[in-house]
């Protein structure tokens, strides 16, 4: 049985300029075939599905409106067996929270939400192109804790250009000052395909390394005393609310991926559906494959992935599991990037921020 079901649902309300998610702008009508297509890819896998996680990512699953979520939850609810269910998580962005929306979702099982706030700096929120002001997010959060949910999320981004390390503490420490649950700090990246990656190759934007290193550092030292433990490099957490659909990835646990562009890994294959909505939902209706890539996994990829991300989470890798690449750890031991700590290889600090390159000795 998959324990793990990730569903992408591809639509934004506005196409920020960093983002490289497969995503699009909502029509109704494609909507509307799009949940149809999604529901029967759920019939598809119900007897091979028994989901103690459920992720709902994107684009921004938020951006439905309160009748397509009724469809969608009901079709989910009907066709799943969702009574071993520990964690249904639904990504929002703070400009399409509503009390109705919340109160639905709460009312329906989810029972943890992410909210992609990036940064509580005005400033900082328009050169990230986003939508939501800080108040906005203020209000969100509030409509979503006085909905019920007790197990929040919010995404930060540090290393914008023109995000002063000033500017980073104060986002950090207005997030305390919220408690939510579980804190993600992502360093911006430059994808293909983006705005920002233009802009880069054009010499219009210019990343500070330095000032992104001392950014990563805060995090940590403002985070750690305020009870957030940071349990993957990028994710921090309340004891006992690390994300487990997530953690179940790092893990190297089978998943299934509903929806355009979303990635499968299940016993020897891995997947991706098709990266286009309407193609997607015309292939899925008329009950042919949405599948546009697919390749065997095999045990050696599937153990050197599993190191790979065991390394990222800080709790590192045993000696045992790591036996394979000893050389190269020694060899990183000695450039002071990882360190061994009863009998776990582990990241130091420069390690943390050279975390990649240490990724690669796995490759
Ligand atoms: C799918 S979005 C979250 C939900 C919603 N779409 C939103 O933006 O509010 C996932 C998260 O990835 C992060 N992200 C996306 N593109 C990124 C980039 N280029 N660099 C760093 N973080 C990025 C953002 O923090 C974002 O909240
Ligand atoms: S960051 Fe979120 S809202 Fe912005 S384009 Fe990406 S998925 Fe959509």
């Amino acid at each position: 049985m998959i324990e793990h079901l990730y569903i992408h649902i591809p639509f934004c309300p506005n196409i920020c300029p960093y983002c490289a998610f497969y995503k699009e702008s909502a029509g109704r009508e494609r909507v509307e075939k799009f949940l149809e297509a999604l529901l029967k890819e759920a019939d598809h896998w119900s007897d091979r599905l028994r989901p103690r996680t459920v992720f709902f990512g994107g684009g921004t699953p938020s951006a439905l409106s309160v009748p397509q979520f009724e469809k969608l939850l009901s079709g989910l609810q009907s066709r799943l067996d969702l009574s071993g269910l520990e964690e249904w998580t639904i990504e929002m962005n703070p400009a399409t929270v509503s009390s109705e929306k919340a109160d639905l979702l709460r009312n329906s099982g989810i029972n943890r939400i992410s909210m992609g706030v990036q940064s509580w700096d005005n400033e900082v929120l328009k050169a990230l192109g986003r939508t939501h002001d800080a108040k906005k997010a203020l209000e969100s959060f509030d409509i979503l804790r006085a909905a019920g949910f007790d197990n929040l999320s919010i995404d930060l981004i540090f290393g914008v250009p023109g995000q002063s390390l000033d500017s980073w503490r104060e986002s950090l420490e207005q997030s305390i000052l919220m408690s939510p649950e579980h804190l993600s700090a992502y360093g911006l990246t430059y994808e293909e395909d983006t705005d920002f990656f233009q802009k880069l190759g054009r010499g219009e934007m210019t990343p500070d390394e330095g000032l992104e290193a001392d950014q990563f550092e805060l995090t940590r030292e403002l985070l750690a005393p305020s009870g957030y433990r940071q349990y993957e490099l990028s994710n921090y957490a309340y004891e006992g609310r690390e994300s487990l659909h997530n953690s179940a990835y790092w893990s190297g646990a089978d998943y299934l991926g509903l929806g355009p562009s979303a990635f499968s890994t299940v016993g020897s294959l891995r997947w991706r559906n098709i990266r286009e909505t309407g193609i997607y939902s015309e292939s899925t209706l008329q009950g042919r494959t949405g599948v546009d890539f697919e390749e065997e996994v095999t045990n050696a990829m599937k153990f050197s992935e599993r190191a790979a991300f065991g390394m990222r989470t800080l709790r590192g890798i045993s000696l045992e599991d790591a036996a394979a690449w000893e050389g190269p750890l020694r060899e990183a031991q000695h450039h002071g990037l990882v360190n061994l700590s009863e009998d776990r290889w582990i990241l130091t600090r420069k390690g943390r921020l050279l975390a990649d390159n240490v990724a690669e000795i796995f490759v």
